[in-house]
């Protein structure tokens, strides 16, 4: 490797980054948004929902602690998973993405942050043997039909893409990194962010009304799905300048979502514990993302996932052992 005084002489414009068609652009300009809608979960008040959670029934409780804990265990994950998207924002030159990402990567800790204050406050638990009870394990899920299976997108399949996209940028292999970066996006903006976990706040907050109860754990999802919109437009706008770039990488995003198709195709188990919520809501909401994501991303939506996701037919239970 060259030593340090061999390194080639920085150009001025690899030092000036801004420019001003930079600061004008849609992903800038989500950072500045970002800055503008700051919020704290140290300033919010736990006292109220610790003596509504005390006035649940044990089901009740069980049941949304089984919401909320993934939640908690999903945004750590997160957070820590941001990093290969960072280096690819800087392989790629794309300072804009960095500037952005930068936030994001604050935003999901902060949720982290959020829901470890609520476990700790509310719940009276958040080490992991006092939350283990409550976990349920996506991976054992089984289609009665035999068609489909279900995984661990958050844990499995970011560390194992973020991984590939984090040696592409190592290797300096700027068409690798493109397709890599499309990969990791789709599946973490566009299919968990975007499609997969919209629903859940939703159960959340809908959960939180039919209650009348757990304000502060309302309040916390309505101002995460804030930011969780900026990460998911972020996602399709990046992928969406890189497809226009190589039409090739239209395919990348089909492929990243099927792998965890199944994840969508079934219910979520904790809908289960609220016998009021409706459940055909959640899919077709499903749905919905999808094909804004789809439309977003300016690429041809799937019509068999659309299908399959509406098919009564296909009404497994994400979490739970069939037979
Ligand atoms: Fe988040
Ligand atoms: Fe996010």
């Amino acid at each position: 490797m060259a030593t340090i005084d061999e390194q080639p002489e920085r150009t001025l414009q690899s030092r000036l980054r801004f420019t001003r068609e930079m600061m004008a652009g849609p992903i800038y300009r989500k950072y500045e948004k970002a800055m503008r809608k700051f919020w704290d979960p140290g300033e919010f008040d736990y006292e109220a929902d610790a003596r509504d959670f005390q006035e649940l029934t044990p089901e009740q409780q069980r049941g949304i602690v089984m919401i909320t804990v993934r939640f908690l265990g999903g945004e750590q994950e997160v957070t820590d998973e941001t990093l290969p998207m960072i280096y690819a924002a800087h392989a790629l030159g794309k300072f804009d993405w960095t500037m952005f990402l930068s936030s994001f990567m604050m935003e999901e800790a902060r949720h982290s942050q959020f829901f470890a204050m609520w476990h700790e406050r509310v719940v009276g638990a958040v080490d992991v043997d006092e939350l283990s009870e409550y976990w349920i394990e996506r991976e054992k899920t089984v289609d009665p039909t035999g068609r489909y299976q279900t995984g661990e997108p958050v844990y499995e399949g970011l560390p194992y893409f973020g991984h590939q996209l984090i040696d592409a940028c190592h290797a300096g292999d700027l068409a690798a990194v493109e397709e890599g970066f499309v990969r990791f996006s789709t599946l973490y903006n566009i299919w968990v962010e975007g499609v997969l976990t919209m629903p859940s706040y939703e159960i959340v907050i809908d959960t939180c009304d039919i209650w009348g109860k757990l304000g502060t754990l309302r309040h916390g999802f309505k101002q995460i799905v804030a930011d969780e919109g900026r990460h998911i437009t972020f996602g399709t706008a990046a992928c969406r300048q890189l497809i226009e770039k190589r039409p090739e990488l239209e395919q990348v995003v089909h492929d990243a979502i099927n792998l965890y198709r199944g994840n969508a195709i079934g219910m979520l188990e904790y809908q289960r514990f609220v016998p009021e919520l409706d459940l055909q809501k959640y899919q077709l909401q499903k749905v919905r993302h999808y094909k804004n994501r789809c439309r977003e991303l300016n690429i041809t939506p799937d019509q068999t996932l659309i299908d399959d996701i509406l098919d009564p037919d296909l009404d497994f239970v994400i979490g739970i052992e069939a037979g």
